[in-house]
């Protein structure tokens, strides 16, 4: 059978990279989009894979990426929808003023790659996986965070950005799973990777980290598991836990969302 095809966004480094060695070693084909060129290049040599110079909030890079991978391979089967930014701006400092003395645009970048790159990336990933012949459909992972299951005052705009990436997932799964298409999200606690920086790291207890493997692990789980949409996975240390959305408070409320099944 022709290798399995897999398309990665974050693909250069950190999470993103530690999954694209695993499907390499697994004999998939893989295509790498990232920001960074230089290490994607890297990346991309070493797996003998495809790079990209994608950012995921420009829809045109990212769908001629997309084009390109079909053009390729004539299927893909995975998409990892994992770049995302933490940022590094805090909500609540003074903001400066403009010449109206309003307060100057906050900085919207995090939602900008973490929701919607996130949304073009799954939107595009519908659209090749339904021109799939044999096997149909095929497997998305969105990377939320633990910060997408509990709040963040920290970094609030983090935290909406990837709370509505557990809402995204739970919404599309069912629809998508009609096509054949499982969708799922990792939601890991801290893993050190290139997302923050040490000194960023050092503000984070340091027995809770969560090993890469793990993160793969799960990752791989997902992949391989056909009975899987729906789910979010916290992920703390060797452990993951299924995060389901909250039950009904009554039959109104049952009622209610049935509607916007
Ligand atoms: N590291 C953690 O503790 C942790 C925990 C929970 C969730 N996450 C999430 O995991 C995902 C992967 O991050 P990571 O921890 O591996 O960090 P990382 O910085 O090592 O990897 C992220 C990759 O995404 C790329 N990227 C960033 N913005 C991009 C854009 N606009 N277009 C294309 N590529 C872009 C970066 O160049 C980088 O290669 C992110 O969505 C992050 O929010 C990380």
């Amino acid at each position: 059978m022709a290798s399995k095809v897999a398309l990665i966004t974050g693909g250069a480094s950190g999470m993103g990279l530690e999954v694209a060695r695993s499907l390499s070693s697994e004999g998939w084909r893989l295509s790498i989009l990232d920001m960074n060129q230089e290490s994607g290049e890297k990346v991309a040599k070493s797996l003998d894979a495809k790079f990209y110079k994608v950012n995921v909030t420009n829809y045109d890079e990212l769908a001629d990426a997309f084009e390109a991978t079909w053009q390729e391979h004539g299927r893909l089967d995975f998409v990892f929808a994992n770049a995302g930014i933490a940022g590094d701006e805090s909500f609540y400092s003074h903001p400066e003023l403009d010449s109206k003395g309003r307060p100057k645009k906050p900085n919207l970048l995090v939602t900008a790659i973490n929701i919607d790159g996130v949304i073009s990336t799954c939107w595009l990933a519908q659209h090749y996986f339904r021109m799939n012949k044999k096997p149909l459909g095929g497997v998305i992972v969105i990377t939320a965070s633990c910060g997408g299951i509990y709040p963040v005052p920290i970094s609030p705009i983090y935290g909406a950005s990837k709370h509505a990436m557990v809402g995204f997932m739970r919404s599309i799964a069912p629809r998508m799973i009609k096509d054949s298409i499982r969708v799922n999200c990792i939601c890991p606690g801290t893993v050190r990777t290139g997302l923050l920086s040490k000194e960023g790291w050092e503000t984070y207890p340091n027995e809770a980290f969560t090993p890469i493997e793990k993160v793969v692990e799960v990752v791989n789980l997902f992949v391989e598991d056909e009975t899987l949409y729906g789910k979010a996975a916290e992920i703390i240390k060797n452990k993951h836990y299924w995060q389901d959305a909250p039950p009904y408070s009554d039959e109104w409320m049952a009622l209610t969302m049935k509607a916007c099944d």
